[in-house]
This record gives structure tokens, C-alpha cells and sequence, in this order.
């Protein structure tokens, strides 16, 4: 090995090291800032090293530096400007095209790679090739599809046809049948090319069925294929950063799928078999047609019983998100806490539309970590509180989830109900993610609030101002 080689493996070890260290950083809400910059650090040193051994084994044409050039300026400028730009509730959406490129990216990998050497190709390295052209070109297509359905131009709800299963497993085994042709005889390309329209068809396939509240989980599992395509290309070529980062790629998105379908009770296989998250069932609790039940609250009734109470707790969920009401709520904790109210936000892992979605608008109105309170910290603290104040949540807080037989049976819940007084802050009856009426609006020690939740915080501080001075 050349004394460049060896200095190259170790800027490749040094990079690697950045990646996990970044991503241990990330583990808490006081560390991921860090942990981000380190691991961008990190990639950056990675791309600059794999430029470098470019250059210096003069492996590139003119013609591919320019293409080199041109796609990173393209790349980069689209990245820097849709992340600058994206609203907070579209993030799943970015993510999810974000995986569609990761996955294509490792699918012309593969294909390019095996175009130049075939029939030279050694038996490990074609098992990559399929491996990677399989999961990239199933990522890529079923990525567009989460995408698409997430920003409503394909419809949310289940999308099935008579005779899909047996449609899925003829698309499988025509997989099947080309990576072991290709595997056997890569002196062609054509099983690797009919292998990726399979593929295609397959991801298209994989998605379709799944209903909208599921979205967020398959969009992390599509990001767990992406790390492992990429980590397939990375055999191909022979790189070992590639390898290294798709590995912890797909690691990490196994590790997050698993832990947000626990969050929601869901098994991985039952959330892939589809068909959850149709809209309303109306099981599960009382909708719309029971209003004569719900008891309504104002500003200013909601004014007293917040400034003389003792202890309140927040309950973040989707709905602040979409009313962008998180500097209110953080500025209604503020004029609490400085009448000397214990004031904290109960976070749910899956409120909102993407994991960490309340922490990260929360940090964004600089609410103070120790505010924060996790799903079981929050259920031991919600009988001593005065007013659960429930600011856009519904599924996360539906009473529902404890009944055997309800559509969202078993998912763990906010207790709110256990506080002395609950008001929910939203527009109306309608149903959340799961598309299932909440019990929780026609319980007796429940006020509900009906309003924009930025218009409704606003309305109540004021409220607040007025009546304390
Ligand atoms: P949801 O159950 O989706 O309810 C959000 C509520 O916000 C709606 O009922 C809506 O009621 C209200 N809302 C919308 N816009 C509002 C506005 N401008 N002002 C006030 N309220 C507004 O939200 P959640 O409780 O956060 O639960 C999250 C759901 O997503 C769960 O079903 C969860 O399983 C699913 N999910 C989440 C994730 C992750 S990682 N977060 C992953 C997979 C699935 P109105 O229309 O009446 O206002």
C-alpha cells in the first residue's frame, strides 16, 4: 500500500469516526446541534478525500469532471435552498425525495459499475450489484410515491386492486429470476436493467397501500433501504466511506422505524400490509355528531383558571405545528412561570409528523430543555397538575388507545385526563392522523377551546395581561 493510501485510509477512519460520534451527539437535544456540524464536518472531509484520490489516480475524464461539477453545483444549490425554504410540517416530504435521490444515486451506481466491468465482475461484487440496484431502485420509486402522497398530490388513503398480493409475488420472483441470471452470467446487462424495472414496480407497489398515518414510519424505512443501497454501491466500487456511511444510514432509519412503531403499538409487517389510517371510522370515540356533549371554555374563563393555578402542563401536537403557534405556547410558559406557575410541555415521540417534530419547533422558541418532559415523566406529573392545556394533539392524547378493540388500541397515550382540568385547543371536532373521534373531548373535566391555536394562545396572554395587570 502507497504512503498515499494509507494517509487516504486514514482521513476515510477519521471521517467514520466523525459519523458516529455525530451521530451519538444527536442522542440529546443538547448535544444535536453539535453532533450535526461534526458529522456535516465529517462527509465534508470524506468528499474532499474521495476528490482528491480522483485526482490524484487520475480516474476521471474531462468530460466527468464536468458532470462532477455541474452536479454538485445543481445538487448543492437544491439542497441549500429547499432546506432553507421548507416549512417545518413539510419535512417528511423533503426527507422522503431526499431518500428517493440517495436510493437513484446508489441504483446508477450499481448499474454504471457493472455496465463497465462486466464479465469481469467477481461473484461478491455482482451480489452487491443486484443487492444494490434492488433496494436503490425500490427506494427511488417508492420514496416519490411517500412523497407524493404526503404532499396530497397522491391520494392519502390506501390506494389497492383485486389481486395485489398476487401481483406483489410475481414481481418479486421476476426479481428473483434476473439477480440470479445476472449473479450467474453478468456478461450482460440486461437481467440488471430488468431487475430495476422490477424494482421499480415494486417500490411503487410497497407504498401505494399504506395509509397516510403510516407515512412517517415508511418514509424512515425507505431512509433505512437508502443507507443499505448506498452501502451495497460502496462494495461495488470499492469505497469504503460509502460503505461506512450507508451502513449507519441504514442502522440508524432500522433503529428509528423500529422505535416510532412501537410508539404507535404498530408492527412493521402490519404497517407494510396497509390499509391503516383510511380516514373516519368514527370507532373509538364520538365524533362530530355528539357536539351536544362538549363543553366549550374562553379566553377569559381560561385566563383565571391558568393564572391561579399551581402547575400546568403543555401537550404539543400537530396542530401547533401547522398554526406555527410555538413562540405562543413558549411565551404563554414564560408569563406562567414568572407568576411562579411549574409549567412543562409533555412531548409525545410520534406528535406531530416526524420524529423529534415538537422538540425541534420548541428548541426553534427557545423553551429550556428541562421544560420538557417525556411520555412517562409527563404521565407521573399529570395528576398533580391543575390544567392539562392541549394545544393541537388528538391521537396522542386519545383515551381510546387504553380499549381493547379500538383502531389505536395499545398505543401508548398522554394521560391528560388524569389532570384535575383538561382544555383542548383546536378548530373544530375533526379527527387527527389515525382518523378516529377522541373520547377525551366529551369527558366531564374537559373544555374545549375552538380557535387557531397561534390566534387562541395570543387571545388568552392577553387575557392573562388583563387580568393579573
Ligand atoms: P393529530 O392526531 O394528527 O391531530 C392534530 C390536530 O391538530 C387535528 O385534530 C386538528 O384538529 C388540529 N389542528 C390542525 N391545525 C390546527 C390549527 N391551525 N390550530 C389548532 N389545531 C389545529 O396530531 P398528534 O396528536 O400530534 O398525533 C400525531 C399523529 O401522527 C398520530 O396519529 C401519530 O401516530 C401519527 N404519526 C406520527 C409520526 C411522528 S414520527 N410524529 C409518525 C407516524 C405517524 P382541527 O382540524 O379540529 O383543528
Amino acid at each position: 500500500m502507497s504512503a498515499f493510501d494509507t494517509v487516504t485510509w486514514f482521513v476515510f477512519l477519521f471521517a467514520a469516526v466523525g459519523f458516529v460520534a455525530g451521530l451519538h451527539l444527536m442522542n440529546s437535544p443538547r448535544t444535536a446541534r453539535r453532533g450535526n456540524q461534526i458529522s456535516a464536518a465529517a462527509m465534508s472531509l470524506a468528499v474532499l478525500a474521495a476528490i482528491v484520490t480522483a485526482v490524484h489516480g487520475d480516474s476521471v475524464t474531462r468530460t466527468g469532471w464536468l458532470v462532477l461539477i455541474l452536479g454538485s453545483a445543481i445538487g448543492s444549490a437544491a439542497g441549500l435552498v429547499s432546506a432553507r425554504k421548507i416549512e417545518m410540517t413539510a419535512m417528511p416530504q423533503l426527507v422522503s425525495l431526499l431518500n428517493a435521490v440517495g436510493g437513484g444515486a446508489a441504483l446508477v451506481i450499481a448499474l454504471n459499475d457493472s455496465l463497465a466491468g462486466h464479465g469481469r465482475l467477481a461473484a461478491a461484487t455482482t451480489i452487491a450489484a443486484v443487492l444494490g440496484v434492488f433496494i436503490g431502485a425500490t427506494t427511488l420509486s417508492g420514496s416519490i410515491v411517500a412523497a407524493g402522497k404526503l404532499q396530497g398530490i397522491v391520494p392519502g388513503k390506501p390506494l389497492s386492486f383485486p389481486g395485489r398480493g398476487i401481483v406483489d409475488i410475481a414481481v418479486v420472483a421476476l426479481s428473483v429470476t434476473c439477480a440470479v441470471w445476472y449473479i450467474a452470467d453478468s456478461s450482460t446487462i440486461v437481467p440488471l436493467l430488468l431487475l430495476a424495472l422490477f424494482a421499480l414496480i415494486f417500490g411503487v407497489l410497497l407504498v401505494l397501500p399504506i395509509g397516510g398515518a403510516d407515512m412517517p414510519v415508511v418514509v424512515s424505512l425507505l431512509n433505512a433501504f437508502t443507507g443499505t443501497a448506498v452501502a451495497m454501491a460502496g462494495f461495488v466500487i470499492d469505497n469504503v466511506i460509502l460503505v461506512i456511511a450507508g451502513a449507519l444510514v441504514g442502522a440508524a432509519g432500522s433503529i428509528l422505524t423500529v422505535l416510532m412503531a412501537r410508539a404507535m403499538n404498530r408492527s412493521i409487517g402490519s404497517i407494510i400490509a396497509g390499509g391503516y389510517g383510511t380516514g373516519d371510522s368514527g370507532a373509538g370515540g364520538r365524533t362530530a355528531g355528539d357536539a351536544a356533549e362538549i363543553r366549550t371554555t374562553d379566553a377569559d374563563d381560561l385566563a383565571i383558571q391558568l393564572a391561579y393555578a399551581h402547575k400546568v402542563i403543555i401537550v404539543p401536537g400537530f396542530g401547533l405545528a401547522a398554526a406555527h403557534a410555538q413562540q405562543e405556547a413558549a411565551d404563554l410558559a414564560t408569563l406562567l412561570t414568572k407568576r411562579g406557575i411549574d409549567v412543562k410541555f409533555a412531548i409525545h415521540p410520534v406528535a406531530g409528523r416526524m420524529p423529534g417534530h415538537m422538540n425541534v419547533l420548541l428548541a426553534e422558541a427557545n423553551v429550556p430543555y428541562d421544560e420538557l418532559l417525556d411520555l412517562d415523566e409527563a404521565n407521573q406529573q399529570f395528576e398533580q397538575a391543575d390544567v392539562a392545556l392541549v394545544i393541537g394533539a388528538n391521537d396522542v392524547t386519545n383515551p381510546a388507545a387504553r380499549r381493547p378493540g379500538s383502531p389505536i388500541a395499545g398505543m401508548p397515550i398522554l394521560d391528560v385526563d388524569h389532570a384535575k382540568s383538561v382544555v383542548v385547543i383546536k378548530r373544530s371536532m375533526g379527527h387527527g392522523y389515525a382518523g378516529i373521534g377522541n373520547e377525551l373531548y366529551t369527558n366531564p373535566n374537559t373544555r374545549m377551546y375552538f380557535g387557531d391555536a397561534k390566534q387562541a394562545l395570543s387571545a388568552i396572554m392577553n387575557a392573562i395581561k388583563t387580568l393579573v395587570g
